[in-house]
């Protein structure tokens, strides 16, 4: 497939650097904001370097990817929440030129599913969003073959950072302010951690998962959300004395969306450690399916977006 990028961040970064070795090619690659294009896909690597020493190459930003003979375009643009622009337009032109569409930006699939499986419906191209939801672990697609009719509830860990730091609290003994300030020493959190801690990009997640469930209907304003950011050490170390410990825990249902901490037994599944996330699927027919693994992270990311591409229709 000849896949136009859209976001040269870590993801689309990641995507240009591995396609090659799933067997596609990078025609095109932008930059969400302005330059970094490449419409000949021959340099995509000198392309992101001059970007990064903000050296605009190419004539101008993502009008030049939408000029390109392409077959999927994958939406790697910064997550937006409400009108979730630009990636939803970004998206609607894809389709509307009926081309495939694979997203990481889990804004257009939180905040305006209904619109986006309409357009879709309309175009000879497809959307797939696996990379939304998890990073590298395969949530979206064991959904997908397990037929969404059949899951009752998903349930789990879909923030790194916060676990991270919910880990940290518990085995040293410290507070949330200085282990955030560790976590961004680290780079673990973004500089701008917000969305990790008060709950919002894991709650994205499960709205994902709940419109997957359900065929649409959710927005993040329809999910109960409580982040980690007041949980004192003092209700670590009180939960770690009955056997337990605190995780940032979502599910979604076919009716519900909520995000928030939750005592959980300290050695059970679901007390992940570090940034690993964590999915438990509640099927109807075949109990309780789990995995767990790297839920964030450029090449991990990418490789989820890569799969995507596999698995879409030949156009
Ligand atoms: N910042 C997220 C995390 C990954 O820490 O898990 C992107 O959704």
């Amino acid at each position: 497939m000849r896949l136009a990028i859209l976001g040269a961040g870590d993801v689309g970064r990641s995507v240009a650097d591995l396609a090659s070795e799933y067997g596609h090619e990078v025609v095109a690659i932008a930059d969400s904001s302005d330059a970094a294009v490449d419409p000949s896909g021959i340099d995509v690597e000198r392309t992101l370097e001059r970007k990064v020493g903000n050296e605009p190459v190419g004539t101008a930003a993502p009008e030049d990817v939408f000029e390109t003979e392409y077959d999927v375009l994958i939406e790697a643009t910064p997550t937006t929440l409400d009108d979730a622009e630009p990636g939803f337009t970004h998206t609607k032109r894809a389709l509307e030129a009926d081309r495939h569409v694979v997203l990481a930006n889990k804004g257009p699939v939180a905040e305006r599913y209904g619109e986006l499986r309409a357009l879709e419906a309309e175009s000879a191209g497809s959307i797939r969003f696996e990379a939304t939801v998890g990073g590298a672990i395969p949530v979206l697609s064991t959904i997908e073959d397990s037929t969404p009719q059949a899951v009752t509830t998903v349930r789990g860990v879909l923030n790194g950072t916060a676990n991270f730091i919910l880990t940290r609290m518990a085995a040293e003994g410290l507070d949330y302010e200085h282990v955030l300030a560790e976590a961004q020493d680290l780079g673990v959190a973004e500089a701008d951690p917000t969305f990790d801690v008060d709950g919002t990009d894991a709650a994205l997640k499960f709205v994902i998962l709940a419109n997957v469930l359900s065929d649409g209907g959710f927005s993040l304003s329809d999910a109960t959300v409580e982040g980690i950011q007041n949980i004192p050490g003092s209700a670590l170390d009180l939960a770690a004395e009955d056997g337990r410990t605190i995780r940032l825990i979502g599910e979604a249902t076919r009716e519900s969306v909520r995000v928030g901490p939750r005592l959980v037994p300290e050695n059970g599944a679901l007390a992940v450690t570090g940034t690993r996330n964590i999915v438990q699927i509640e099927t109807r027919h075949a109990g309780s399916l789990a995995s767990s693994g790297r839920g964030a992270g450029g090449p991990e990311t990418a490789t989820a977006v890569l799969s995507d591409v596999g698995r879409l229709p030949t156009r």
